[in-house]
């Protein structure tokens, strides 16, 4: 967690209050391995880390409540009972929906102001969204005493990001901004929304993120796109979520399916295995089948499922030229943001500086290099 951020946020919000706020820091995540299973009841590896959201918040006296982000240098007034989404894109809905789907569970909360700001760009594909939310949710529940649980807490980011963002998001990305440990990454089951805590200490290997810094259009209708063709071939199926089905149970089905939507469920089930061969792999210590497991993930995205693009594919094939780089895939829900690399310690920096030269002659722009630290949930800071 960055000091710095907590600072400009308190600052900040006595400046413009003139009051004391309660602090939160919220993280975003990386995931190891598990992506786009979230939705379909299966599992996911990720961890928390030192780079998120901050926010600073209180109660007001006013009759409208305040909410500035200080990174966009925006900020924007209203009612607590006047709430609709705005734009799509728009910042606030973050915050609208996190308010409107609190009193949607009849509890009761009064103005208040916040000022947030963050170290992870958005499109990252590391759930800035998902920690702003959680921040915002986790203030509320401290200053108004509403008694949420933090299973209750997600599960209001989520409905948020659903009704006022319009991504119908899975689980994964609240749970590991709200639930995070330090120095471990978490196997969650996303049918039971309970995880198995793995301390992650690859020795003298390490995961390092690299952005492409693009995000592509559309990628939220894309998003919602895969998870309804996974809830109709389910349905299909007669199961709950894929999580439940074989290979061998969707080939029953095959001639009745668009050979694009065969492969997407493929790819589920193969992804849901691969999670839970990949927590075995680290219990065990094994790189060498983590690192596997890791591009035949970032194959299956890209080639089934469909949701990697040109500058990912990009940077996943550099770290396959690379001895020292065991395993690497795009992460989040994809057409942009970061690749993840599982590399050797010593040949991180090398191979950062290489990758970004060859980014850089291909696309004419800057990808950029996240070193990362596997760290604490939502939490309160002092
Ligand atoms: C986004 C969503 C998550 C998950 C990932 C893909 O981050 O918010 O719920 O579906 O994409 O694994």
């Amino acid at each position: 967690m960055s000091a710095q951020l907590i600072n400009d946020v308190k600052t900040t919000f006595i400046e413009t209050f003139k009051t004391d706020p309660i602090l939160i820091f919220s993280p975003g995540r990386i995931n190891i391995i598990g992506e786009h299973t979230d939705y379909n009841d299966g599992f996911v590896f990720p961890a928390a880390v030192d780079k998120g959201i901050a926010a600073a918040m209180q109660k007001s006296d006013s009759n409208v409540s305040t909410a500035y982000a200080m990174d966009k240098d925006s900020h924007i007034e209203f009612e607590l009972d006047k709430l609709k989404p705005s734009a799509q894109g728009s910042w606030e809905n973050y915050v609208f929906g996190v308010v409107a789907e609190i009193q949607n569970r009849n509890k009761v909360i009064g103005n208040f102001n916040i000022v947030f700001r963050g170290d992870i760009p958005g499109g990252a594909g590391m759930s800035s969204s998902a920690a702003l939310e959680n921040s915002v949710v986790f203030g509320l529940n401290e200053l108004f005493d509403l008694g949420l649980t933090k299973h209750d807490m997600i599960l209001i980011s989520q409905k948020a990001e659903h009704n006022y963002v319009g991504v119908k998001c899975g689980i994964m990305d609240q749970y590991a901004s709200m639930f995070g440990i330090e120095n471990n990454a978490l196997l969650l089951d996303c049918r039971t929304v309970e995880s198995e805590a793995y301390e992650i200490d690859f020795k003298d290997h390490e995961l390092m993120l690299i952005n492409t810094n693009v995000k592509h259009n559309l990628s939220d209708s894309a998003y919602n796109d895969r998870r309804s063709a996974c809830e109709s071939i389910a349905e299909l199926l007669g199961i709950k979520a894929l999580r439940d089905a074989t290979e061998a149970d969707l080939d029953t089905i095959k001639d009745k399916v668009t050979s694009e939507n065969y492969q997407k469920a493929l790819y589920v089930i193969q992804e849901n295995n691969r999670a839970e061969k990949a927590s075995k792999a680290i219990k065990e210590n094994d790189l060498d089948t983590l690192g596997a497991l890791i591009f035949q993930s970032h194959d299956g995205l890209q080639h089934q499922y469909k949701v990697s693009c040109e500058e990912l594919d990009f940077l996943v094939d550099q770290a396959k030229a690379n001895e020292h780089v065991l395993g690497a895939r795009m992460m989040g829900g994809g057409f942009g943001g970061c690749t993840i690399n599982l590399i050797a310690k010593s040949e991180a920096k090398a191979f950062g500086e290489a990758a970004s030269i060859a980014y850089k002659n291909k696309f004419n722009k800057a990808c950029s290099v996240y070193y990362i630290k596997l760290s604490q949930g939502t939490h309160l800071v002092n």
